[in-house]
């Protein structure tokens, strides 16, 4: 087995007050080195104070959190050599310009005068930031300041590098334009653990995903393992004019071959199916002998996943 950089045990996090929230309800988490690792979940899952904990920005009620084998509890300064952070909200310094965002990031971490400023063109040209090097952080769009945190977190060569929710507020093209700088990290050896409740996201750039719902991990597996687990890689949703005798229908649905599985849904059934020649054919032919009013197309996302296992949906 890989060695995990990452080791979360039994972590829980109450917030005290009047009315105490369980945020983070007994999580463990292993992250293989080298991997981008996603937590995907609804708003109020406990990623972000999940997050808060591992990056030593808040104090867990139990458990623990080791990143490349320190105790982020026991050794925050220590802990936080080895991670990069960008939190959910913009924490660029407003009254620097790009270079010196990233260059007092350097020299904060111990570096040289010259070391830290050849580190900060270095990473302003990685990020495709070198012409924007004297803006400020207000003069840059929401694309460009992400990707300017993005590399200001990385500047003194962390091995782990927190994303919370790295992409919202960001436009399509700002989005792709972020995964690619963050796929790129791959290369540095740089492990990168993120949140976020964009299934897509998560399925487009992460090695594993934990989905995660009321302070507990559900399930947790790569993102083509977790749509496999949905038991097809094709859904029909069968609306039905009145459902006479679905007992039947389902029973004649079932033994089509590629069918996987038939469930029933409200004001019909559910077809869960391995893809082959002919089958959509064959599903609407017997389900019109039933009264089929209209069918719908599905293919297994992490959405799928998430809703298979919480009766919800992710996007609340
Ligand atoms: N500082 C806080 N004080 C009290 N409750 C909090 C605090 N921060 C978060 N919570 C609550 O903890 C739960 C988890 O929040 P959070 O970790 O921010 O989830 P997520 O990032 O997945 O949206 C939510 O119910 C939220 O309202
Ligand atoms: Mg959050």
């Amino acid at each position: 087995m890989s060695e995990s950089i990452v080791e979360i045990l039994g972590l829980r996090k109450v917030y005290a007050g009047k009315n105490p929230v369980t945020a983070v309800d007994g999580i463990d988490l292993h992250v293989p080195s080298g991997l981008i690792y996603g937590l995907l979940g609804p708003n109020g899952a406990g990623k972000t104070t999940t997050i808060s904990i591992a990056t030593t920005r808040a104090i867990p009620t139990a458990g623990s959190v080791k990143i490349a084998g320190i105790d982020v509890v026991a050794h925050p300064a220590l802990a936080r050599c080895v991670i990069g952070v960008v939190p959910q909200y913009n924490t660029l310094d407003r009254s620097c310009t790009a270079f010196e965002n990233i260059y007092f990031h350097c020299r904060y971490f111990g570096m040289a005068k010259q070391v830290a400023a050849q580190r900060t063109a270095q990473l302003l040209e990685q990020f495709r930031l070198s012409d924007r090097a004297a803006a400020y952080p207000q003069a840059l769009s929401g694309g460009l300041a992400q990707r300017l945190q993005i590399a200001r977190a990385i500047a003194h060569h962390p091995k782990v590098l927190f994303l919370d929710e790295p992409s919202a507020g960001l436009d399509p093209q700002s989005r792709i334009a972020m995964w690619d700088a963050v796929q790129a990290l791959r290369g540095e050896g740089i492990t990168v653990v993120l949140t976020t409740h964009y299934m897509e996201e998560a399925d487009a750039i992460c090695d594993r995903v934990a989905i995660i719902d009321h302070g507990k991990i559900l399930i947790e597996d790569s993102p083509a393992a977790l749509k496999a687990s949905v038991g097809g890689d094709i859904i029909y949703d069968l609306r039905m004019r009145g459902v006479r005798d679905s007992g039947l229908l389902e029973k004649e649905l079932a033994t089509i071959e590629g069918v996987t599985r038939v469930e029933v849904i409200e004001g019909g059934l559910r077809v869960l199916a391995r893809v082959q020649d002919g089958l959509l054919a064959k599903v609407v032919t017997t389900a019109n002998e039933y009264g089929l009013r209209d069918v719908t197309t599905i293919e297994p996302s992490l959405e799928t996943v998430f809703i298979r296992l919480t009766g919800r949906d992710l996007r609340e």
